[in-house]
Formats: C-alpha cells, sequence, structure tokens
C-alpha cells in the first residue's frame, strides 16, 4: 500500500507543487488547507495536472478537533507541515496572527502525532533563521543561527526550538527541518504555480505582474549595499526542485544514518542579485521590465546563499533547474493566467 503523506498547506505554493511532486514517486496526499492564504483554482489545477482529485480537508490546523478528526480518518504515514503565513513586513504590523497560527498550527499537528503515533515530519523552516550572515555569505547548517528581525523569523525559529524539543523527548520521532532559501517559478506546464493573495511581496511575482501591466513599475530596494552591483543577494531555488528536496527527506527516513532531528538547506548554492535577476528577466521573457532604485527595505539581508553539502550527502539531491529556468516558468504562469483570466 502506498504510504499516506499528510499535507498541511497543500494548496499552497510549494505545497501544490510537492503534492504533485509526491504523487509522482508513488505518495497518497492527504492534503489540508483553509484557503486562508491559497486558492480553490489550485486544487482543480491540481487535479488537472495529476490525474485525479486529491484528498481535501478545508481546515484550519488550529482548529485540533477538526485536525484530530484527519487523523481519525485516514492512517498517517508521515506529515509534511507547509501550513504557516511567511510576509515579513506583514509579521511585524499583526505579530498575534503571526505567533497564533504558525505556533499554534505547528502544536496542534505535534499532538495530533504524538497521539496516532505517527513519527515522520518535514518541516518547511527558512534561512531567514540564519539571520544577516557574518563574513563568511555562504552558510552552513553549522552556521549559528541569529535572532531574527522579525515575528515571521521568530516563529521559525522558535518552531525549530520546538521540534527539537519534541524529538529530544520521543525516541521514535524523526524530522527534517528544510531549510528554504527563496523559491520561485512555476511548474513548467502551467497548471500550478503562486497566487499571491493581493500585491505580492516577494519579487519574482511583482516582476511578472508589473510586466504583464498589473503594476506601473518594480521598486528595487536599495542600491548602495556592498554587494557587486549594490543591490541585495538571494538564493533564488525553481519550485519544482524544492518540491523534489521534499521527497527525498520523506524517502531518506528509511535511512537509518538519518539523525531524529536534522536540519538541511535547500538552496542552489549560487547567489543572484536584483539587478540579474531583472536582467534575466528581460532576457527570458524579452519584455522590457519598467523598474526604478528605491530607499533600503527595512530587516532586509544585505547577501545570503546556500550550502547545499548537506542536502547532497544525506538527502541524495541535487537541483536540476537554474534561476533562469523558474523565471521563464514563472512568466509562462503569469501569462497562462492572464489568459484564464480573459
Ligand atoms: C523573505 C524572508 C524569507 C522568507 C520569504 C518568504 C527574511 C530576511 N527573508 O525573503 O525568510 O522565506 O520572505 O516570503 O526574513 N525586492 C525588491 N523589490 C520588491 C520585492 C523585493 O527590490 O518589490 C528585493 C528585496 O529587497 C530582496 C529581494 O528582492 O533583496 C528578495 O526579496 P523577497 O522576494 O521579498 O524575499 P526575501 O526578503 O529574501
Amino acid at each position: 500500500m502506498s504510504k499516506k503523506v499528510l499535507i498541511t498547506g497543500g494548496a499552497g505554493y510549494i505545497g501544490a507543487h510537492t503534492v504533485d511532486a509526491l504523487v509522482r514517486s508513488g505518495y497518497t496526499p492527504i492534503i489540508v488547507d483553509d484557503f486562508r492564504n491559497s486558492n480553490p483554482s489550485v486544487i482543480q489545477g491540481l487535479s488537472k495536472l495529476i490525474g485525479f482529485e486529491p484528498v481535501f480537508f478545508k481546515i484550519d490546523i488550529c482548529d485540533k478537533k477538526a485536525l484530530k478528526e484527519v487523523f481519525t480518518k485516514h492512517e498517517i504515514n508521515a506529515v509534511i507541515h507547509f501550513a504557516a503565513f511567511k510576509a515579513v513586513g506583514e509579521s511585524v504590523l499583526e505579530p498575534l496572527k503571526y505567533y497564533q497560527n504558525n505556533l499554534i498550527g505547528l502544536l496542534n499537528i505535534l499532538e495530533c502525532m504524538e497521539v496516532f503515533g505517527v513519527n515522520e515530519f518535514v518541516f518547511s523552516s527558512s534561512c531567514t533563521v540564519y539571520g544577516e550572515p557574518d563574513s563568511i555569505k555562504e552558510v552552513n547548517e553549522k552556521t549559528p543561527k541569529q535572532l531574527p528581525s522579525s515575528p515571521y523569523g521568530y516563529t521559525k525559529w522558535m518552531a525549530e526550538q520546538i521540534i527539537a524539543d519534541y524529538a529530544k523527548a520521543h525516541s521514535s520521532f524523526k524530522v527534517i527541518c528544510l531549510r528554504y532559501f527563496n523559491p520561485i517559478g512555476a511548474h513548467p506546464g502551467g497548471l500550478i504555480g503562486e497566487l499571491p493573495i493581493g500585491k505580492p511581496n516577494n519579487l519574482l511575482p511583482f516582476i511578472t505582474q508589473t510586466a504583464i501591466g498589473k503594476h506601473s513599475k518594480l521598486l528595487v530596494f536599495g542600491n548602495d549595499y556592498p554587494t557587486i552591483d549594490g543591490t541585495c543577494i538571494r538564493d533564488y531555488i525553481h519550485v519544482m526542485d524544492l518540491a523534489d528536496a521534499h521527497i527525498k527527506a520523506v524517502e531518506a527516513f528509511g535511512n537509518n544514518s538519518i539523525g531524529s532531528c536534522e536540519y538541511i538547506n535547500v538552496g542552489t548554492g549560487k547567489g543572484t542579485s536584483v539587478l540579474q535577476m531583472i536582467q534575466a528577466f528581460e532576457e527570458v521573457s524579452g519584455t522590457k521590465l519598467p523598474w526604478e532604485f528605491a530607499p533600503r527595505r527595512p530587516g532586509d539581508v544585505i547577501e545570503i546563499y546556500a550550502n547545499v553539502d548537506l542536502a547532497k550527502s544525506m538527502l541524495n539531491w541535487e537541483v536540476q533547474f537554474s534561476y533562469k529556468d523558474a523565471i521563464k516558468d514563472a512568466w509562462n504562469w503569469e501569462l497562462s493566467n492572464q489568459k484564464k483570466n480573459r
């Protein structure tokens, strides 16, 4: 019988791509999402992509009773926990919303896993736990964590601590915290992709929406950073590669060399500046992007990218796509959405 994997936030951006990857690898996904930060149309796109309607529960993971019912109805073998808010700026304005959703949700999941004896857990963590790296911008998992600059960052930081404490107290439990760098792109088939609600905060969705005419111009936050061209540097990873890392993590639970609580960077190992992203977008799309410099965005890290040696050795995972492939797929997704909405 195929392994049942519960995916919280399975209608979200990374969640939906992971559902597709799970199905392609022979797993049975059980999706939980309340559409607070996602769109029901994603489930339709997913169904087309995977060829059947996945098991789906429209529930809020902060509703413990409803979550327990899912565990009662399905014998879950592993959990991948995505459901969380992720807008840095919003978290500063509405901290309680972030602590409530991101932490209560996690506590409920862990409690259900304890009650129902589910011991395999993949957690969506973030490179935000590294803060601003000192002199070495390529961070590995031994790079000391720093206190975050936003409530969003704190929720990821605290979640890693809660999970580590839980793992210490439960000898059969295994967890892999995947520390994502900057996920971008969309499914190459154009059926699923990122659907930001309202004005996007992240760079690439803002670029594609500007190019299509939804915004008059892109503001590039800061031009005087100590980097190659004065703009911030990030490690942009294709969402398909990121989804694949989750499959490799679920597979790794069967491997004795995996410890009870692992932290693994998921990035490409390369840094790209904001101006390089704009240039690549113009090249790939053949479209001129209106943009101008604006003041620095408070809380932005200057430069960070991943050392991915551990992902290679522990998960046998490597990226298949470049950031230009991801830009191409994100643009294709934006165009296909435009057609649908006509
Ligand atoms: C942030 C978080 C990251 C989180 C991610 C989720 C921090 C330090 N980073 O990533 O942990 O996982 O959000 O959404 O907490 N930019 C512009 N103009 C724009 C938008 C962005 O110039 O309109 C620039 C930013 O200044 C930054 C780069 O593009 O230099 C990437 O920004 P963004 O896509 O928002 O991601 P992060 O801030 O890296």
